[in-house]
């Protein structure tokens, strides 16, 4: 299926403006250009291998826009599942809800569920009920757009905290124009291994270059790398690397990305399944084969220092890294608690039985024994950009997602406030 831009009107449109002003149009229309060009190479493809049961949205799960109070962020995943009613629509949800619609709507495994949302409770939410807000919590405290706790610097199609003046939640349109513009250099034309590692290795440069304030805490700095194989892994239509498509159809209708032909730039809008239709993967991908795929497909582009022990070791794989994650909770800086030791030993103990009853424990994995030591916080954490020390944006742009918009046409190679 071939979309219906017509590159060859674009030329005659410049002739029509005068002077200064169709020179400029022209070299507007030129970059534009390039960028319909772009997409136009990546349209068409389709899945080869599908089943039928994994078609989604199932029925009774239509997409709705989100109202102005409903909360969304950072995540495009869990945006989705409540667009279409998997998760409530108000984008207030627990744990055993997203476990259970993240497993429905795409094959995400238990564990890797489990990991995120024992986070999420952690450092975003609340711990009697178990929840947390798609975006920002009340008062603007807490929900998933708190930075450095899961939402993290080097993400696939958001600008960083500091560079994006607090906007650390919106679809970049730069970012994602380059994420397009890799996709039609790929050898498969799509956004697969190659176009997203390529992706990372760039967001990554950026990020070292002009974020003075690059923070990679051990858990989040891991959700950075993986969440550039959930592009391809989650967001295929079908079933990633056997018969499925990671094409521009579906991952640009799932992340929100919708092109302004006219000015080239990337609006951000709801997040939906594909109108044209749309599979599921058919298989769980959990844990074990997300830490795999990003450690040995996404982070080779760039090996950006994080605090894992056994990074450049051999001694780096699957198991010590769980392991890093289930001792790793000690470096995260839980919602409520401001360093209060016993209600830190509280939650981590909710934490820790949480992650063992999907099967992440020291004894499965020969963790070392002393998880709960009093190293809490990351070091340092009380220096300006750490996360209890002095906030280095000014301005606070937390806050719930405002579709319908265009976000950063250009790089913020300095904090972009406005
Ligand atoms: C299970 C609970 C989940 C939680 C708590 C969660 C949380 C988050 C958070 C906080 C971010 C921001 C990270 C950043 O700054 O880059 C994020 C990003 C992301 N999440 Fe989720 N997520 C969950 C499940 C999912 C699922 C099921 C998918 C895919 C189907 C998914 C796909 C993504 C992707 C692709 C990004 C990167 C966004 C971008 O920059 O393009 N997540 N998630
Ligand atoms: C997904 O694949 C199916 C089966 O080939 C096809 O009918 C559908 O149009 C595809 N959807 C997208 C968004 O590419
Ligand atoms: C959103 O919340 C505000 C403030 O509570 C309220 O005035 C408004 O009616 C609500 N809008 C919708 C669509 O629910
Ligand atoms: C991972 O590395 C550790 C430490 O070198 C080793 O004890 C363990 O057997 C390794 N596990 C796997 C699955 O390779
Ligand atoms: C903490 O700050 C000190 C002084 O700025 C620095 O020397 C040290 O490397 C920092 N430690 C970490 C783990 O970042």
């Amino acid at each position: 299926m071939r979309s219906g831009l017509s590159l060859l009107t674009l030329p005659a449109l410049a002739l029509a403006f005068p002077g200064a002003v169709r020179d400029e149009k022209r070299q507007l229309l030129g970059t534009v250009g390039n960028l319909l060009n772009d997409v136009s190479g990546l349209l068409g493809s389709v899945a080869s291998s599908i089943d039928p049961d994994n078609f989604r949205p199932e029925s009774g799960y239509d997409f709705q826009a989100p109202g102005p109070n409903d909360s969304r962020g950072p995540c495009p995943g869990l945006n989705l599942l409540a667009n279409h009613g998997y998760l409530p629509r108000n984008g207030y949800v627990n744990f055993g809800q997203v476990v259970e619609a993240t497993a429905r709507g795409f094959n995400m495994g238990a564990d890797l569920a489990t990991v995120l949302c024992v986070f999420a409770v952690l450092t975003d939410g609340d711990i009697e009920t178990e929840s947390w807000y798609l975006g920002a919590g009340p008062q603007n405290v807490g929900g998933l757009v708190r930075h450095s706790t899961i939402e993290v610097d080097i993400s696939p199609n958001r600008e960083d905290y500091f560079l994006g003046c607090g906007d650390n939640h919106h679809l970049s349109s730069r970012i994602f124009t380059q994420n397009v513009q890799f996709a039609a250099q790929s050898a498969d034309k799509d956004f697969g291994y190659d176009t997203m590692a390529r992706h990372y290795g760039a967001n990554s440069r950026f990020s070292q270059q002009y974020n003075p304030w690059l923070y990679y805490f051990p858990f989040p700095s891991i959700v950075s790398v993986v969440a550039f194989n959930f592009y391809p892994e989650y967001f295929s239509n079908g079933t990633y690397g056997s018969g499925g498509v990671a094409n521009y159809e579906s991952i640009s209708s799932i992340v929100g990305a919708q092109l302004n032909k006219e000015t080239g730039q990337y609006e951000y809008v709801p997040e939906r399944w594909p109108e044209q239709g749309w599979y599921r993967r058919s298989t769980p991908y959990g844990a074990v084969e997300a830490l795999t795929d990003g450690f040995t497909r996404i982070y080779p582009s760039n090996l950006v220092p994080m605090p894992i022990a056994q990074l450049g070791t051999p001694n780096l794989n699957v198991s010590t890294i769980l392991c890093d994650i289930y001792q790793g909770l000690n470096s995260v800086t839980p919602l409520e608690l401001g360093g209060e030791t016993t209600d830190i030993e509280a939650q981590i103990t909710w934490a820790l039985g949480k992650l063992v009853a999907v099967g992440i424990s020291d004894t499965i994995l020969g963790c070392p024994k002393d998880v709960t030591n009093n190293n809490i916080l990351y070091p340092n954490s009380t220096t300006a950009g750490g996360p209890l020390g002095p906030d280095p944006v000014v301005v606070s742009r937390a806050g719930n997602n405002v579709y319908n918009k265009v976000y950063f046409t250009a790089a913020p190679t300095t904090p972009q406030c406005s």
